[in-house]
């Protein structure tokens, strides 16, 4: 696993879109797991920059969500698909028939889950993006999820309810209690994984995280198993890591 720290969070999003708009000039057709949440919206910011100044294409981009609220539809207003298409890919050049997310009120959640699972295993993802939760979540694989779970429903845990207050939800009580997400099998199959956090808040989240136990209780812990890991931090998301456990940028 490599860590690297950069001094604030807007060279953490240019590193992080250059390392993207590589990989999409790597492959003939590049699949891209996205995360929602605050933290990589100045990555997407960028990568609409560098699309409008013609740098970037994403014609031939599939492009893969990594979870969903129950009971939300793709059109409601705070589900995870609408967000990112409206942060992201209506802004860009990528065909609506290659964006693939979760369906939040399918009639069968199991089938629906099954359904996702192969679509990725069809379409292995070439760089998935994760944040990490308030209560070390990725995606929504909440502690205490088996790490061999594949796409599957799951309660969302207190801080992942009160985290939503910042997806423009005004009241706790309007939050989906469940979720519905890629599991931890599934994201360690993506060939690379950059994990991105910034700020303060979330210190001691990644520094459990990267050198804490891996550990099913802390889901985030998992990506110190994958072969291809990138942990991109601004200074204040590595103020509790060692100078040596990090590459400074
Ligand atoms: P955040 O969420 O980027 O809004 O902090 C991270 C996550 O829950 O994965």
């Amino acid at each position: 696993m490599k860590v690297i720290v950069f001094e604030d969070m807007h060279a953490v999003d240019r590193f992080v879109v250059q390392r993207i708009k590589e990989v999409i000039e790597s492959k003939s057709c590049p699949v891209i797991g996205f995360a929602t949440g605050s933290t990589p919206q100045g990555v997407y910011n960028g990568l609409i920059q560098k699309y409008q100044k013609g740098e970037v294409s994403f014609r031939q981009v599939k492009a893969f969500n990594l979870d969903e609220y129950v009971g939300l539809s793709k059109d409601h207003p705070r589900s995870f698909a609408k967000a990112m298409w409206e942060t992201l890919f209506s802004k860009l050049d990528i065909e609506e028939e290659n964006i693939y997310a979760l369906n939040g009120v399918a009639d069968n959640m199991e089938q629906e889950c099954q359904r996702y699972e192969k679509l990725i295993q069809e379409n292995p993802i070439d760089l998935q993006l994760l944040g990490i939760g308030m209560d070390g979540h990725i995606a929504y694989n909440e502690p205490g999820t088996s790490f061999d779970e594949g796409c599957h429903v799951t309660n969302l845990h207190k801080e992942s309810i009160e985290s939503s207050l910042g997806y423009g939800f005004d009241h706790l009580e309007e939050v989906p209690r469940q979720g519905v997400t890629q599991g931890i099998s599934t994201i360690m199959q993506a060939r690379e994984l950059i994990m991105i956090a910034k700020g303060e808040k979330k210190a001691k989240l990644v520094q459990r995280m990267v050198k804490g136990k891996v550990s099913e209780d802390f889901p985030s812990s998992i990506i110190q198993n994958h072969n291809q890991v990138l942990v991109v931090l601004d200074q204040e998301a590595a103020s509790h890591l060692e100078e040596e456990d990090y590459e400074r940028h």
